[in-house]
């Protein structure tokens, strides 16, 4: 039995970027659209699939690794999988997309960027206060890189759009890329 292959779209930035915003709207825009949508986002997949992996630079590889993994078997099964990942390192995120094109799965990325003081004025989950107190350490965009993507097939400027604008450039990129 076949099954229409579905696709994965990558969002990735620094943290507070909006990458989960997006995503979250992405699946409820699509809900109606007889889409099956998954969304892998960073937080609840560390924590519910591997509770083990901290920050490090191997452990945040064999996130990025195994969340790619992942997102292939859905989309290899008909789901289109929105991963609102940080994935700072890009030969991570190149093989990621390497893993899908290899399996003929469309593999997009989009760069959810706002410039670092954008970010750290968001501080949704307080992070960067964390950091500034000496709390947190390894803090990606400050203590620890993000390589920003050279070819997305997507950038979306979150602190001069609108979350609406931007939920709708990547609903239009899933469906052509679906
Ligand atoms: N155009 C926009 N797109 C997305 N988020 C936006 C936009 N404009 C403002 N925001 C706000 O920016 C914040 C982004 O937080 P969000 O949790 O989505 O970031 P994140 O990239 O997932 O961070 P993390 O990597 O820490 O999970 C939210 O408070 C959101 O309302
Ligand atoms: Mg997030």
């Amino acid at each position: 039995m076949c099954c229409r292959n579905g696709s994965t779209t990558w969002l990735t930035g620094l943290p507070c970027s909006g990458k989960s915003t997006i995503a979250y709207g992405v699946e409820e825009a699509l809900a109606g659209a007889r889409l099956k949508v998954e969304v892998l986002d960073g937080d609840v997949v560390r924590s519910e699939f591997f509770p083990e992996l901290g920050f490090s630079e191997v452990d945040r590889r064999a996130n990025i690794a195994r969340i790619a993994r992942l997102a292939l078997m859905l989309a290899r099964n008909g789901a289109t999988v929105v991963v609102p990942v940080i994935a700072p390192y890009a030969n991570s995120r190149g093989a990621a997309r390497a893993l899908h094109e290899v399996a003929g799965i469309a593999f997009s990325e989009v760069f959810v960027y706002a410039p670092l003081d954008v970010c750290m004025a968001r501080d949704v989950k307080g992070l960067y206060a964390r950091y500034a107190s000496g709390e947190v350490k390894g803090l990606t965009g400050l203590d620890s890189p993000y390589e920003s993507p050279s070819a997305a097939e997507l950038r979306l400027d979150t602190h001069l759009e609108s979350i609406d604008r931007c939920v709708s450039a990547v609903c239009r990129l899933v469906r052509d890329r679906t």
